[in-house]
């Protein structure tokens, strides 16, 4: 199971490949969190990253195509993943699909969480991550049981820079300048399903599952 979710800025994909991840036993592949995590770690690529991300703007292809690549090639991910976040422009799919294709392999899905835009700053703007597992909590729909603390390791949970809303609205105009022309791209291969991400979390969970095959 090779898929990968498209959606805008909270729409709801770092919240369902964790779901979906576990339940189908493949690696979740989250490359906003590849690039949180060489930020907490001081890396040159933590740095360089940063600059881009707190505009609210896409890290250049070439670096980001060869960090994915990289973690797809990792032994965890051998029996299938779920891209989140990743590809984000044309250039980056169509490396991913050439990559794929010298092994014989190829994107089975590419499901798409839509929803509104004053829905997703709602989402963004309540958003609370544990700083251990990523696990993403929203202070009034979905909050966790203790305040300020992970359910499902006991982690720190904190607000992301770039919830602020100005840097939400630079993030979204950004998807749908570099983003948004993927959906015709996994069109043209047959594989989109579109998927109202307005429903519950379960909901959107349920019809995922179905969009995938499980
Ligand atoms: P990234 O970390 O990928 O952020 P994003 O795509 O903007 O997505 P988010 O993590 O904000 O949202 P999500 O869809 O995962 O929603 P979530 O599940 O948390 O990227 C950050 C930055 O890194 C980019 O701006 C860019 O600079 C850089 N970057 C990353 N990938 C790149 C790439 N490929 N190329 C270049 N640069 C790249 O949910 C959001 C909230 O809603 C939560 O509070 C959650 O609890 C709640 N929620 C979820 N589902 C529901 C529901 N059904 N109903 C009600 N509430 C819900």
């Amino acid at each position: 199971m090779r898929v990968v979710l498209l959606g805008p800025p909270g729409a709801g994909k770092g919240t369902q490949a964790k779901v979906l991840s576990d339940r189908a036993s493949v690696a979740h592949i989250a490359s906003g969190d590849l690039f949180r995590k060489h930020l907490g770690e001081g890396t040159e690529l933590g740095r360089l990253a940063k600059i881009f991300m707190d505009r609210g703007e896409l890290v250049p292809d070439d670096v980001t195509i060869h960090m994915v690549l990289e973690r797809i090639a990792e032994p965890d991910a051998k029996g299938g993943y779920i891209l989140d976040g990743f590809p984000r422009t044309v250039p980056q799919a169509e490396a991913l699909d050439e990559a794929l294709a010298t092994k014989g392999q190829a994107i089975h899905k590419a499901p798409l969480i839509a929803v509104e835009t004053d829905e997703l700053m709602r989402r963004l703007a309540g958003r609370w991550i544990c700083r251990a597992c990523q696990t993403a909590y929203h202070e009034v729909t979905n909050p966790p049981r203790q305040a300020g603390v992970c359910d499902r390791d006991g982690g720190a949970l904190y607000q992301r820079e770039d919830d602020k809303p100005e840097v939400v609205r630079a993030r979204l105009e950004t998807y749908d300048r570099q983003t948004a022309p993927l959906i015709s791209y996994y069109e043209k291969q047959r594989k989109l399903v579109r998927i109202d991400g307005q429903q519950p979390v379960e909901a959107v969970t349920a019809a995922l599952l179905r969009a995938v095959g499980r």
